[in-house]
């Protein structure tokens, strides 16, 4: 999918379940690395990234299994012909997440050579505490032409592992906390990571390795203690949903001025954006499993300060910037964990946004109603805020290099859809005209 075409003006109405979640996804396929058993995940979702990190896994000897027709999405990890623990520039520049690899690779094989992910559009994005931490647990660890390596060291009973310790990271990392979760599974001794990223997906991920035989307490909290353990075995795991897709589906609905209900669903995982529509106006109810949200006919501004978890996600403000397009008044964003994360600001503008950017805070002007025009996509996030305002804007928004969304988003066009508001008998068009246009 290379460009989207929107034809906006309607509410989104109906009913769609959200997938499992990328962020947690990514890092549980890596944790398949640390044990010889096969790791078997469901609620795999079906997104560009995930492709990339299963053919990553795959170069490095790892055997995936995925049953195109299963309807769990299952994948099926088996790392006991692990023998090339070499993650190559081609995969990682694509794709940042696969710096995940480093640790469980370290861990259980003992090395690893990993591209350094470079800069991204959003920020510049370096790995400095990934490597500081895995220093502290005494891996040998340098950078060389672009790559990250690093060796376990010798332990007194002869064999090669990394030692527990204490670790302290300089600022709240969830990748980070990740990786060194990982690595300290596998190590001798005891590790404590403090601040620690308390995002739902650590936790996430601390589940699994538990059921893998790993000794974890805090995930969660800011401090995670870990014992090492000799090795670990394998497990069947189900991928939390996602929270961030959840979060999208809500904003798309709440400046369309619609109502819709996600199933599949955790609301305990976005307390701080259910607050935020709910200060908007939007009515928002939650079920085990489900949320449902009814829009008012005007939104109210709402004032975003991104935090990291439990405080206001940095993945939801691009989809915050579209829904206070539309508000009656100014909203004040401030995004606090990527320095370069306005490039949709541009973008919204031309569909007639009222938004100004000093600096790391927005202002939102809200207006009464966007237009339908040609903008261009940047990354993951911005994508999406750009199809919420193309869903709100009268006429049609084609937005370019739309290939970011199948990064993140599983089967947008036909959730979208899902969520148009019914056609009137005999006609041929819905409101929502998605379709694959030529490159
Ligand atoms: C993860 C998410 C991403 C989300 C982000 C923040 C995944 C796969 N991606 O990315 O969607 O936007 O958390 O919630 O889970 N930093 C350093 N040095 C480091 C590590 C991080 O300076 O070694 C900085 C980053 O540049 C950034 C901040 O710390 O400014 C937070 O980044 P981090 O939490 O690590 O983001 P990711 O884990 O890459």
């Amino acid at each position: 999918m290379d460009k989207l075409l929107i034809e906006g003006g309607l509410p989104l109405k109906g009913e769609a379940s959200v997938s499992g979640a990328k962020n947690a996804a990514l890092p549980l396929l890596c944790a398949a690395l640390l044990t010889r058993e096969p790791l078997t995940l469901t609620n795999v979702p079906r997104l560009n990234d995930v492709g990339t990190m299963l053919g990553l896994l795959g170069q490095m000897g790892v055997k995936v299994s995925r049953d195109e027709g299963d309807e769990d999405d299952t994948v099926t990890l088996d790392a006991s012909g692990l023998d090339n623990p070499v993650a190559p520039y081609e995969r990682v520049k694509t794709m940042r997440a696969a710096i995940l690899v480093l640790g469980p690779l370290v861990a259980r094989a003992g090395e690893a050579k990993v591209s350094l992910p470079g800069g991204c559009a959003i920020g510049a994005r370096p790995v400095d505490q990934h490597i500081k931490g895995l220093a502290a647990m005494g891996a040998e660890i340098s950078v060389e032409h672009g790559y990250v390596i690093a060796k376990s060291p010798r332990q007194r009973d002869g064999s090669i592992r990394l030692s527990g310790a204490r670790l302290f990271t300089d600022m709240v990392t969830v990748t980070g906390t990740e990786n060194l979760m990982m690595a300290a599974c596998l190590a001798e001794g005891e590790t404590l990571i403090e601040n620690a990223a308390r995002e739902p997906e650590v936790v996430d991920l601390a589940n699994c390795l538990l059921a893998m035989g790993a000794k974890i307490e805090g995930a969660g909290s800011d401090v995670i203690r870990i014992q090492g353990v000799a090795r670990l075995s394998g497990a069947t795991h189900r991928i939390m949903a996602d929270r961030i897709e959840t979060g999208t589906y809500l904003c798309a609905a709440a400046a369309t001025g619609g109502q819709v209900r996600l199933s599949g669903t955790q609301a305990g995982t976005l307390d701080a954006v259910i607050e935020k529509l709910r200060e908007s106006g939007c009515k928002v109810g939650v079920e085990a499993h489900a949320i449902h949200l009814t829009a008012p006919k005007r939104l109210t501004p709402v004032d975003i300060r991104t935090a990291p978890y439990p405080g206001f996600p940095t993945d939801m403000q691009a989809q915050f910037m579209a829904v206070n397009a539309l508000a009656d008044g100014v909203a004040v964003i401030r995004e606090t964990i990527f320095e370069n994360r306005f490039m949709h600001a541009t973008e919204l503008i031309r569909l007639g946004a009222d938004i100004k950017i000093d600096g790391n805070t927005a202002v939102v002007k809200g207006v009464s109603k966007l237009d339908g025009a040609t903008v261009m996509a940047t990354d993951l996030r911005a994508s999406a805020s750009l199809v919420i305002a193309g869903l709100t804007a009268q006429g049609e928004t084609l937005i370019d290099r739309i290939y970011h969304l199948d990064r993140g988003y599983e089967g947008l066009e036909q959730k979208l859809t899902a969520l148009g508001a019914p056609r009137p008998t005999g006609a041929v068009e819905s409101h929502i005209w998605l379709f694959d246009c030529p490159p």
